[in-house]
């Protein structure tokens, strides 16, 4: 079986090849982002369009994140990629250095879809919102601290082993890992 990852950013494959043991193929697929609160709705949308999209054969692993700050109740959250080209990251550490509480966390929501059943992982990595630090990563890596670091001051292996796509994938690999076969191959 091999999972299709339908996303145009080549380090989540990456990413995804040293959690997972099945082979995973990157697809580029640019599946209908339906606005909601919910990146699991979101992301599990996506999903089901990708599968019957690209023949309904393989299954699909469809991931959607976001940056949640704690001072405006979730923004910019589901929208984190809307903001980050219009707002920019810096503007929105200037909007959180404003306010009292600096905590943040970013999450992961990663959809298995085999076009009978879809299966959601969550990850979740706690923070701060920091003046932007570090050369390494993309996004809101620059502004976001976990443990003294901004993770876009991390080595990718360090970002992995705490970051929110990390904790999903790894929860997904087991969730394969103790699958019976015959339920992971195509229907
Ligand atoms: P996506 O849903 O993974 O494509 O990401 C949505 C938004 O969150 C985009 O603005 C990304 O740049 C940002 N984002 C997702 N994951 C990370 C991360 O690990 N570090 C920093 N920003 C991220």
């Amino acid at each position: 079986m091999t999972i299709r990852f339908v996303t145009s950013n080549e380090g989540k494959v990456r990413e995804a090849r040293e959690y997972l043991s099945e082979p995973v193929e990157q697809v580029n697929y640019d599946y209908t982002e339906i606005q909601s609160d919910d990146l699991a709705d979101i992301a599990e949308h996506g999903a089901r369009e990708a599968f019957e999209h690209l023949g309904g054969e393989e299954p699909v692993l469809v991931d959607d994140s976001g940056l949640f700050c704690d001072a405006f109740d979730g923004f910019p959250g589901p929208y984190s990629s809307y903001v980050q080209h219009t707002l920019g990251v810096e503007r929105v550490y200037d909007l959180v250095d404003a306010e009292a509480n600096d905590r943040a966390y970013f999450r992961t929501v990663m959809v298995y879809y085999d076009g009978d059943e879809s299966v959601s992982f969550e990850g979740a990595v706690p923070g701060r919102i920091v003046a932007p630090r570090g050369e390494g990563g993309f996004g809101y890596d620059p502004i976001f601290e976990h443990d003294g670091q901004t993770m876009a001051e991390m080595t990718a292996e360090e970002k992995n082993a705490i970051s929110h796509r990390g904790r999903a994938l790894a929860k997904f690999a087991d969730w394969l890992a103790a699958e019976p076969a015959e339920r992971k191959g195509p229907r």
